[in-house]
């Protein structure tokens, strides 16, 4: 029997502690999201980002920038954040568009406020096995989730596919620091279904649904689905063919109520650590 992986329980009991926790501080968290543009999905992302942090009892704001808004105008923005007190998280939202190259920006974050971990300080932080200020929210939410379910990741054979600068990179990363064998395969990689078939725990992350099919998974395998994509009727889909693994994994994710809540629980985890962090409580 598969047994599911819940995502949407866990991350309710994580912010549930965050609230209760918050209550008892004499002054709030704040988180600052900007949004530059109309992505869709991103609206979507930011506006649920903004009612968790309320819900938490932070201060919360949102930046919603428009589409065409030039690097300085921007750039002044996260200067501004950077120097108020009672902003402890900047998380710029990705993609930008396309005349704004997020690289310009991410790195003008400070470090202690790099409330998504992409600064090149906390990714050099977590090369390094050394303690960042924050860790990336999709990988840190998926290493939770394995916690709980008590998944081996000591020794275990991990494939993840996708190397993205906010998934893959950073949790193979994260993985190799808990002592996991991990192979990073991605577009370009050849006999995909044979390297997914040697893992203990495979995570795909690559927004293609119905990707990862029976023959690709081990008997027994946890199976982490960090796709999300709203298909022409509607509905949300991830990159595992569930019903066809379903038999076969040992544990899986479902999408929705699998990744997405733990990525939420891990952003208002990180917002109220580098709000202890800086007032120093
Ligand atoms: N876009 C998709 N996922 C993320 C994320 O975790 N952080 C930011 N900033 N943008 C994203």
């Amino acid at each position: 029997m598969t047994q599911i992986m819940d995502g949407k329980a866990l991350s309710n009991k994580i912010l549930n502690e965050i609230k209760e926790k918050t209550a008892l501080l004499k002054t709030k968290p704040g988180l600052c999201v900007i949004l530059v543009g109309d992505n869709p999905a991103s609206r979507i992302y930011v506006k649920n980002k903004e009612k968790q942090a309320q819900d938490a009892g932070f201060n919360s704001t949102v930046y919603r920038l428009s589409e065409n808004t030039d690097k300085n105008e921007l750039l002044r923005l996260i200067d501004k954040l950077n120097n108020d007190n009672t902003v402890d998280g900047i998380l710029l939202q990705l993609p930008l568009p396309k005349h704004l190259n997020p690289y310009d920006f991410l790195d003008k974050i400070d470090p202690k406020k790099d409330v998504d971990g992409f600064h090149p300080v906390n990714a050099g932080k977590i090369m390094l096995n050394e303690n960042p200020y924050a860790v990336p929210c999709t990988p840190k939410g998926i290493l939770t989730l394995l916690d709980e379910y008590k998944i081996q990741i000591e020794g275990a054979n991990v494939v993840i596919i996708g190397r993205s600068n906010i998934v893959g990179k950073p949790l193979a990363q994260l993985l190799l620091n808990r002592n996991a064998t991990v192979t990073v395969a991605h577009s370009k990689t050849k006999n995909l279904s044979e390297i997914a078939k040697q893992a203990d725990i495979l995570v795909s992350a690559t927004g293609h649904p119905d990707m990862i099919t029976k023959d690709m998974v081990k008997k027994g395998a946890v199976v982490i689905d960090v796709g999300i994509i709203r298909d022409e009727n509607g509905r949300l889909r991830g990159d595992v063919d569930f019903n066809s693994i379903k038999e076969t994994a040992g544990f899986i994710t479902p999408v929705p109520g699998g990744v997405g809540p733990m990525t939420i629980a891990s952003l208002i985890q990180n917002t109220y650590s580098l709000h202890i962090l800086r007032n120093k409580l």
